[in-house]
C-alpha cells in the first residue's frame, strides 16, 4: 500500500515537472518577423523594420527598447510585446498607455523619437513626423 502510494506520488511529480518545462519553453518568444506592422492607431499602422533596428541601429542591445520587468506588471517572457502591457487606456497600477510607450503626444520625445532625433543630428533620415510613421496603407 505504502509503496503504491509513493509510486503514484513519483508519477505525479514527474508529470508536473513535464508540464513545467513545457510551459517554460512556450514562454520563449519566437524571433519576430524582420519587419513588423504595428496596427492599432487610427492615424494608420506603423511599418517597423525590427531586424534593422535590433541589429544595426541598436547594436543588438535589445534593452534599448525592451526594458527589464517592472513590479507594476512583471514580464512573462523576455522581449514580450509592448502592447500586451501598454494598452489604451492604461490599466492601473500602470500609467503608461500605448502612445506613451512609444512617444509623447507631440512626438518630440520617447522610445522611438529620442534616438531618431539624435541620429538625424548626425545626418540620418529617421522619421519624426506623424505621417512618416503612421500610414493608412499599413492598415
Ligand atoms: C528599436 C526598438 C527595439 C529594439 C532595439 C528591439 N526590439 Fe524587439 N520589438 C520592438 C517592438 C516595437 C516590438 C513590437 C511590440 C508590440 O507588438 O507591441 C518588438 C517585438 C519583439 C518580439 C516579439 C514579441 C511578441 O511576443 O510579439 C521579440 C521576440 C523581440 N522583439 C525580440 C527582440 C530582441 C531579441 C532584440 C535584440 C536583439 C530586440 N527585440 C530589439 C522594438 C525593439
Ligand atoms: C510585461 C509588461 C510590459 C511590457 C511587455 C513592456 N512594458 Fe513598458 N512598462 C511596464 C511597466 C509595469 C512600467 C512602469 C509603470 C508605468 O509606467 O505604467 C513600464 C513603463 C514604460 C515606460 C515609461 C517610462 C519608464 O521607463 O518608466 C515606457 C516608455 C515603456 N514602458 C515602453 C515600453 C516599450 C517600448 C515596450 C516594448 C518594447 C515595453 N514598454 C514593454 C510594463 C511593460
Ligand atoms: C537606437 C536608435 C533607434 C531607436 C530606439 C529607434 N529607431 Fe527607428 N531608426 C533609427 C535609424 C538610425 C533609422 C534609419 C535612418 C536612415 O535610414 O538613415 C531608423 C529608421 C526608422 C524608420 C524608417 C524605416 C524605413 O525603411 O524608411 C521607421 C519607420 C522607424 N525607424 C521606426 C521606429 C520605431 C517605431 C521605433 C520605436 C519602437 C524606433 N524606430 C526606434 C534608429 C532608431
Ligand atoms: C517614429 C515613428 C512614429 C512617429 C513619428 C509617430 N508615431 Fe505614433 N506611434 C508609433 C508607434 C510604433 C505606435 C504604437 C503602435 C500603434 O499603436 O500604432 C504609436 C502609437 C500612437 C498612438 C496610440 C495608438 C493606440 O493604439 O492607442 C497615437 C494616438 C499616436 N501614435 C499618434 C501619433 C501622432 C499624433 C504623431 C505625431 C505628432 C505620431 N504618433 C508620431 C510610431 C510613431
Amino acid at each position: 500500500m505504502y509503496r503504491k502510494r509513493s509510486v503514484v506520488a513519483l508519477l505525479m511529480a514527474a508529470f508536473s515537472f513535464f508540464l513545467m518545462t513545457r510551459a517554460g519553453r512556450a514562454e520563449q518568444p519566437a524571433a519576430p518577423p524582420d519587419i513588423l506592422i504595428l496596427k492599432g492607431c487610427p492615424l494608420g499602422g506603423v511599418m517597423f523594420p525590427h531586424k534593422a533596428h535590433a541589429e544595426t541601429h541598436a547594436g543588438n542591445r535589445c534593452e534599448t527598447c525592451h526594458h527589464p520587468s517592472r513590479p507594476e506588471k512583471p514580464s512573462t517572457a523576455p522581449q514580450q510585446a509592448c502592447r500586451s502591457c501598454h494598452v489604451k487606456p492604461p490599466q492601473p497600477p500602470m500609467k503608461t498607455g500605448t502612445q506613451a510607450a512609444f512617444h509623447n503626444p507631440s512626438a518630440t520625445s520617447g522610445t522611438c523619437i529620442d534616438c531618431h532625433l539624435k541620429m538625424n543630428a548626425t545626418g540620418k533620415k529617421a522619421p519624426t513626423l506623424c505621417m512618416q510613421c503612421h500610414k493608412k496603407e499599413n492598415g
